[in-house]
This record gives C-alpha cells, sequence and structure tokens, in this order.
C-alpha cells in the first residue's frame, strides 16, 4: 500500500527486517573480528560467520522484496545522480539511502561478501578451516586467507567512512539518521512530499525468509559441505 504524507508528519523510512538486518549485521562484524583477533577462538568465528552468511543472503533477497527504501531498483543509482546530487546535495530529496550513501552502502555489502567468501576456504595452518578449504589447492587457500585478512582492513575503511558520513549528516546537518535506523520513522521535512510503500506482513514474511535461510545455510554448511560445495562446482 502506497502512503503519500506531507508536513507535519513522521514518515516511515526503514521497515522492522532492514533495521534488524542493519543491527545484528554491527554485532555479527564485531563478534567476527573479537573471536578471530581478541579470542582465537576460530571455531565460534566460523559458527558466527555461518550465521552472518544467512544474514546476508535475506538482505539480499530483502533488496528485491522487502519495501521501498529496501529495494535495491529505489537506491542503486549511477553516475549521473551521484555527480547530480554532489553538485546540489540539499535539491535532492531522498526518502531512504541518498544515492552518494547508497554507493557506501554497495561498497559495504560487496566488501563483507568477499570476507565472507574468503573465509569458506580460509585456513590457520593449525586447527581451524572454512568448510570449503578442502575443496581447493594450499595455494588457493593461501592466497583467499591473505585476501581475507588483507580485505578486513579495506571492510575497516569502508566501516570509518560509513562512520563519518552519518557523524556529518547527524551533527552538522542535524539530520537525526541514527534514530531513523532504530525507530524506523523521520520528520518531514517542509516541502518535501514523499512516499513510502510499507509492506503488510513485512515482519512474518521476512521472519519466515530469515529462518530458512539461516536453518538452511547453518545445515548446509555443518552437515552437507560436500553437497554444497557439489552445487557451487567445486570439486
Ligand atoms: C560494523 C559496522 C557497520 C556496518 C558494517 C554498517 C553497515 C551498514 C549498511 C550495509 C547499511 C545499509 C542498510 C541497508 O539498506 O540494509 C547501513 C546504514 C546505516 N547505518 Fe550502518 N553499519 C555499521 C555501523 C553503524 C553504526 C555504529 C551506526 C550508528 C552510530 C550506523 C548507522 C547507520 C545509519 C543511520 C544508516 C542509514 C543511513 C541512511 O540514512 O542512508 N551504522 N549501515
Ligand atoms: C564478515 C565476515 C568475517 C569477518 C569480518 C572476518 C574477520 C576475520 C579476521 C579479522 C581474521 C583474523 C585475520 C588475521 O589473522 O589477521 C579472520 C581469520 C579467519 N577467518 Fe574470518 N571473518 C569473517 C568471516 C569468516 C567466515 C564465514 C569463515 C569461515 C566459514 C571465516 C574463517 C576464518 C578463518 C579459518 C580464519 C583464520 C585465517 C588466518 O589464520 O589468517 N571467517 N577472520
Amino acid at each position: 500500500m502506497t502512503d503519500l504524507k506531507t508536513p507535519p508528519a513522521r514518515i516511515k523510512v526503514w521497515d522492522l527486517p532492514t533495521r534488524l538486518f542493519h543491527w545484528l549485521l554491527v554485532v555479527g562484524i564485531f563478534s567476527l573480528w573479537f573471536t578471530a583477533d581478541v579470542l582465537g577462538r576460530l571455531s565460534l568465528h566460523i559458527a558466527i560467520g555461518y550465521a552472518l552468511l544467512g544474514l546476508i543472503v535475506f538482505r539480499l533477497v530483502w533488496g528485491f522484496i522487502g519495501s521501498d527504501t529496501a529495494r535495491f531498483s529505489h537506491f542503486v543509482r549511477g553516475p549521473r545522480h551521484i555527480i547530480q546530487y554532489l553538485k546540489k546535495p540539499d535539491d535532492t530529496v531522498t526518502l531512504g539511502h541518498n544515492p552518494l550513501g547508497a554507493l557506501s552502502v554497495v561498497a559495504l555489502l560487496l566488501v563483507i561478501m568477499v570476507q565472507l567468501g574468503t573465509g569458506l576456504f580460509a585456513n590457520d595452518q593449525i586447527y581451524s578451516e572454512g568448510p570449503f578449504s578442502d575443496y581447493v589447492s594450499e595455494r588457493t587457500q593461501d592466497l583467499l586467507t591473505y585476501i581475507h585478512e588483507i580485505n578486513f582492513y579495506i571492510l575497516l575503511g569502508l566501516i570509518s567512512l560509513h562512520l563519518a558520513a552519518i557523524a556529518y549528516h547527524q551533527l552538522k546537518k542535524h539530520e537525526p539518521l541514527v534514530r531513523a535506523m532504530i525507530t524506523g520513522q523521520r520528520e518531514l521535512k517542509s516541502g518535501e512530499r514523499v512516499q513510502n510503500a510499507n509492506l503488510h506482513f513485512a515482519g512474518i514474511i521476512a521472519l519466515v525468509i530469515a529462518l530458512t535461510l539461516a536453518v538452511g545455510a547453518w545445515y548446509l554448511l555443518s552437515y552437507q559441505p560436500k553437497l554444497l560445495a557439489g552445487w557451487l562446482g567445486l570439486h
């Protein structure tokens, strides 16, 4: 259902599944760093990695069937839109990610996917290895483990940029983005006419998809890695 509003009003920006995804992602990435770099407990690291894999697959699905602001087709914009936004940021009315923010979201998701993908083949040369490491040569394992280590710094760089951009909007432009990512809502600005199609039953649909993906990812990776490797063309 579409919901067209004018000020003064509060408008829904983020649906619950997108907000849950975001804050679980933050907890997940922190835990992955903590279990690998501080605790050195790679078995726990790998288990949390499986859960995060389910979470990311869920976000990819939600990017096609979630409410407007969660959809990739709504926020992924070409260079023309990004340049236009950079020239006149205040003229662009966006509900959800602005064109530049969207670029950083896509970069964050891609770098996280590289981190998850390389983790599946990584090997610490002692006890722990990703579920697919035996399907590739030792050289490939070493290369992917190296990428897993280096890509983590790229991820840290993107997270720092992300936090700096949020701080700029929050403190300098007085836009309460963090509150919107927590409550899901924000005030409409004067002169703004925006709409967001809110999905009814979004929570239930999302819960069913998320649980199916999480259980599926955990079961396949823990008990059927050979079957999954076959599906992925690994021999
Ligand atoms: C591990 C650290 C973090 C990662 C990987 C991360 C990643 C992301 C991603 C992928 C999105 C897009 C959400 C979506 O459409 O699904 C996003 C949005 C957002 N994040 Fe984070 N985030 C992190 C930490 C934080 C923290 C600590 C805060 C708050 C202090 C924050 C505030 C926000 C806000 C406000 C948005 C919405 C931005 C907008 O209005 O366009 N993030 N983040
Ligand atoms: C976003 C997700 C992930 C993050 C942020 C992450 C982060 C890290 C970090 C910081 C290290 C330590 C690297 C070092 O020694 O310098 C590490 C090592 C490792 N990770 Fe991950 N990881 C992720 C996902 C995964 C997944 C899904 C798996 C496997 C299923 C995995 C398996 C491993 C293994 C086996 C190591 C040991 C490699 C070594 O000794 O260098 N990781 N990870």
